[in-house]
Formats: structure tokens, sequence, C-alpha cells
């Protein structure tokens, strides 16, 4: 059987025993699903506060990697025991079939648990930076300095030349550098900046600190929201949009994606593979609970704290 967590309600999931997906069609690849982090984004699905509807019938798991059972007509790049990261989303289950295109081949010594982690983040970090429109020898700001996305921004960041002003909620060991947010974080970032304009602000806490972040940009600045972390409306000083020329506009992965086509994606997922192989940038692991303790694992997962709680899709 092919067990699944679908959405439930109020905050909750469901573990429903499913048939064992047909065998793949012409350009399919059925697969047997390893390791899939719990991220923010599932936490939204699962609490009906995400962005987009994802029905109740799709497994949740924006990420998740895998290895190939069999292919179907037409596939001839792929094998049985190949390693694979899933592009789309349905991945908390045991067996998938998909599109040979909705699959990114890893290399077979690539740790299948960090891969696991490279679907949603490390593509985020590198639309949002693009979004930035920043360049060598500019400065940004982004806040929850101390996620994934975040650490992905700074280390795309650093081989353009691109100077990141760092902001967390509280101090971090691993970010010493990192300002606190607060009333006076505009002042502070100035000071940091030393005379030369802020053009950007990545920001995905949402809520008060919009504003705050807004206030640390120069003229023209442009701020881009890509999370909801304070689960708050945005608040911003609208004499920032009249007089201050600031633009906010919203960045969501899979859309930004979808604009690029699938040759694009397919280029842009080997050159991030190449970066993280070089970076050598590895994410801490808090745990890694079998699928059929994914309450466990959700409700671990929501108590925040270092490093990502994992489900293995194999148990
Ligand atoms: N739009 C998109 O397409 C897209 C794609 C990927 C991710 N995202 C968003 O990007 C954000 C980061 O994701 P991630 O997976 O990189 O996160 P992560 O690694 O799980 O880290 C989350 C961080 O956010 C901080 N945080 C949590 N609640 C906060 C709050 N109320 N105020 C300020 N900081 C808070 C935590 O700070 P502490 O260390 O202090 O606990 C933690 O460092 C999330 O909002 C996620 O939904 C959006």
């Amino acid at each position: 059987m092919n067990l699944s967590v679908l959405p439930g309600m109020a905050g909750q999931v469901r573990l429903v025993e499913a048939s064992m997906p047909p065998p793949p069609c012409s350009g399919e690849v059925l697969v047997r699903m390893l390791r899939a982090p719990v991220n923010p984004a599932d936490l939204l699905a699962i609490d009906g506060r995400y962005s987009f509807d994802l029905g109740p019938e799709l497994p949740l798991g924006a990420e998740g990697t895998a290895m190939v059972e069999t292919v179907g007509e037409g596939v001839t790049d792929l094998s049985p025991g190949d390693k694979v990261l899933l592009l789309s989303r349905g991945n908390w289950c045991r067996y998938r079939c998909v599109r040979r295109s909705h699959l990114i081949a890893l290399p077979p010594d690539k740790d299948m648990t960090q891969a696991a982690m490279l679907r949603i983040n490390p593509p985020t970090a590198r639309l949002l930076l693009q979004a930035t429109g920043a360049g060598p020898g500019d400065i940004i700001v982004q806040n929850g300095a101390a996620s994934m996305v975040a650490t992905w921004v700074r280390a795309l960041a650093a081989p353009i030349g691109i100077s990141v002003i760092n902001v967390v909620r509280r101090a971090a060991g691993a970010l010493p550098d990192a300002l606190v947010d607060g009333d006076d974080l505009a002042d502070r970032v100035k000071m940091l900046a030393a005379g030369r304009p802020v053009s950007a602000a990545l920001d995905c806490v949402a809520g008060t600190a919009t504003g705050r972040m807004a206030e640390c940009l120069a003229p023209g600045g442009r701020l881009i929201l890509f999370g909801h972390l304070s689960g708050e409306p945005i608040s911003v000083r609208s004499q920032m949009l009249t007089g201050g020329g600031l633009s906010i506009s919203g960045f969501s992965l899979r859309p930004a994606e979808a604009a690029m086509g699938g040759d694009a994606m397919q280029v842009m997922f080997s050159e991030l593979m190449a970066f993280h192989l070089r970076s050598g940038i590895i994410f801490p692991v808090r745990d890694i609970l079998p699928l059929s303790q994914a309450q466990t694992a959700i409700a671990q997962a929501r108590l925040g704290g270092r490093g990502r709680v994992l489900l293995d899709l194999t148990q």
C-alpha cells in the first residue's frame, strides 16, 4: 500500500492508505520516495494559510527525494535505482508516478537527506536576488536571516559582489553580526551601510517588520515580500510609497518558475546543484521521523529551533 499524508481539518493531517500508483505511462517515472523536510510552507498549507489552494486530496510535502523504481516508454536517461529530486508538490507518500520533466537527476553519491532540502530554497534565493535587480557593489537587507533561504541568499550574493545586511528577530549564535529587529532598525542598517544606499529588502516576516524593512531603503528602493512568518498583514508608512518611491512586490517560487519554462528550470537546477557541491553548505537536521509519525514531525517543526525536521518516507 501507499501511505500518504493529506491535509485534514483545522491544522491537522490525515494519514491515508491508498493503492499503489499504476505502472508509468509513456514519459512517466514511478519513484519510491526517500526523504522530505517539513518546511514553513508545509505548515502554512496544513493550517489553510498557504497562498494557493492545493486541494484536499493532494498529499502534502513541497519537497522530496526519491529513487527510480521503473520508467515508462521514452524515458531513456533514467534507470531503476537512480536518485532524483522531485520538482512537483505532493511528496509525503511512499510512491509517486510523475512526468520525467518533474524530476531532477542527482549524482549517485548525493546525500538524500541534504538533497531533500534543495528543491525550494536555492531557487527561491536565486530568483529573489534576481528580482532585487542588485548587482556588484550593491547593498540589500534581508530579515529572517537565520533561515535556509537567507543562508542561500548570502551564499549566492557573495560571488556576485552584493553585500547583504542580515536581520534576525533574536540574537542568533550562528550569525553574530546580524542586527536584531527593532524600532531603530533603519538607523542601524544605515550606519552599517556607511552612507551607501540600500537598494532592496527581502522580507519573509510581514506585519510591522515590513514597515521597518522599508525604512531601511534608499529612495526608489524595492521591497520584495515572500513569506508570512508573523502571520500579520503588512504595515508600511504610506509616504514611503508616494514620496519615497518605494515599490513593494510579492514573490512566489512556483509561478516564477512557470514563467521561466521547463528547460530554463533544468539549467537553473544544474547550476544550483553544482554551486551546492562547491559551497559545501550543509544544513542542520534536528530529527528524521517515519512518515507514519508525520503528526509528531509536524508538531516538532512547529516548535521552531535549530535544524530541519524531516520525514523518512520509507518507513
Ligand atoms: N515565496 C516563496 O516562494 C518561498 C519559498 C521558500 C521559502 N519561503 C518563505 O521563506 C521563509 C523562510 O523559509 P525557510 O525554509 O528558509 O525558513 P527556516 O529555515 O525554517 O527558518 C525560519 C526562520 O524564520 C525565523 N522566524 C520564525 N518566525 C518568525 C517571526 N515571527 N519573525 C521573525 N522571524 C521569524 C526563525 O527565527 P528563529 O531562528 O529566531 O526561530 C528562523 O530562523 C518562510 O517564510 C517561507 O515560507 C517562501
